[in-house]
């Protein structure tokens, strides 16, 4: 049986290849799938939890549109849209924020890695943005939502919501409760500077990333910047567990060229990183290159890009009234 689909990407700028390997990569196999129904949306409102320029987030929408469609995702076979033009989003989030507990959300680690130490200062958005995503999946009765590793958390929150608004208000399956999809061994596409933290666009280091819209110089470049240690490769997955950057290069050279990290470590045991290196290039330019070219082709074509946004908003309105009419309807309203 098909699976119906949803995930969200922050137009933020600057995305990247943990986004595409943990993430949009997924997003393409899923829309390949004849028997899948999917949605992808470009959660605006979320961007907004932290401070964006007007400018560039009009821009950097249309940009997260342009790269779904360069990595392979087909507007006619997918609904792609952004979040803010569907109003049930913000409305959805709100009624489910009236079933979500404090102690739940207190519980949110990215809430605390992105409030940091001040989180007096934090916006009241950047603590519920979890209700605002279980709202998003819960409109569109998602039954799997691909994502990286990150968001788990956020899923298992959103599982929760569905199911106690379910009991609350005794309407079983009501809220379809969605299952996770997050790949097993590349779901965390660490910082090329650092094997300790996750490849980020907060990060201030350009180098510490490859963005999806990086041409093939500054792809050979990262790579030659990226940290290594002084050993040659390892011989043995537990060898590759105390050892983050190799772990992290050779998983992304695994993610690419969809073979296990087992026999990627195979193939380059013993050998030392500059030979590694080079592959590992060259398999990034083939894949990263023309994605990042079709990008900015499209963006060349924004009437395109809007027309795509349009079209989507008015298909995921369908679905997403429907819903919350009924959920108004549960609730009293
Ligand atoms: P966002 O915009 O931060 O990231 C988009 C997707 O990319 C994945 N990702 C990574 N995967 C592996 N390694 C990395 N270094 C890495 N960095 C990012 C994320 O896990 C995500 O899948 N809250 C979400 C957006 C969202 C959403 C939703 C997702 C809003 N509503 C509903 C699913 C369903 C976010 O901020 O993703």
């Amino acid at each position: 049986m098909g699976k119906k689909i949803f995930s969200g990407v922050q137009p933020t700028g600057n995305l990247h290849l943990g986004n595409y390997l943990g993430a949009i990569k997924n997003f393409v196999d899923l829309n390949n799938d004849k028997d899948n129904k999917c949605i992808f949306c470009v959660v605006d409102l979320h961007a907004i939890t932290v401070k964006q320029d007007p400018k560039e987030l009009k821009n950097n929408i249309r940009e997260t549109v342009a790269t779904f469609v360069a990595s392979g995702i087909d507007p006619k076979k997918s609904i792609i849209f952004n979040q803010s033009s569907v109003a049930a989003h913000a409305e959805g989030a709100w009624i489910l924020s009236c079933v979500a507990r404090m102690g739940w959300l207190n519980r949110m680690t990215q809430f605390k890695e992105k409030a940091g130490k001040d989180k007096e200062k934090a916006s009241v958005g950047l603590y519920s943005y979890p209700v605002l995503m279980a709202a998003d999946i819960l409109l569109y009765d998602a039954t799997h939502v691909p994502v990286g590793d990150d968001q788990k958390q956020h899923l298992e929150l959103c599982r929760d919501i569905a199911q106690k608004f379910n009991n609350d208000f005794k309407v079983e399956n009501f809220l379809q409760v969605p299952e996770p999809l997050i790949q097993k061994e590349f779901s965390r596409i660490m910082s090329l500077k650092d094997g300790s933290k996750k490849m980020s666009k907060s990060e201030l280091s350009d180098l510490s990333r490859i963005n999806l819209t990086d041409d093939k110089d500054q792809i050979i470049n990262k790579i030659k910047k990226a940290k290594t240690d002084p050993l040659p490769l390892p011989q043995s997955m537990k060898e590759l567990d105390e050892r983050l950057e190799a772990k992290n290069l050779i998983g992304i050279y695994s993610s690419l060229t969809n073979s296990s990290l087992e026999n990627s470590i195979k193939n380059f045991a013993g050998k030392n990183f500059s030979e590694f290196k080079e592959k590992l290039t060259e398999e990034l330019v083939n894949k990263i290159e023309p994605i990042s070219n079709e990008i900015k082709k499209l963006l060349g074509d924004k009437s395109y890009l809007d027309e795509i946004l349009l079209d989507g908003v008015e298909k995921a309105s369908l679905i997403a009234s429907k819903k919350i009419e009924r959920i108004k309807e549960i609730v009293g309203f």
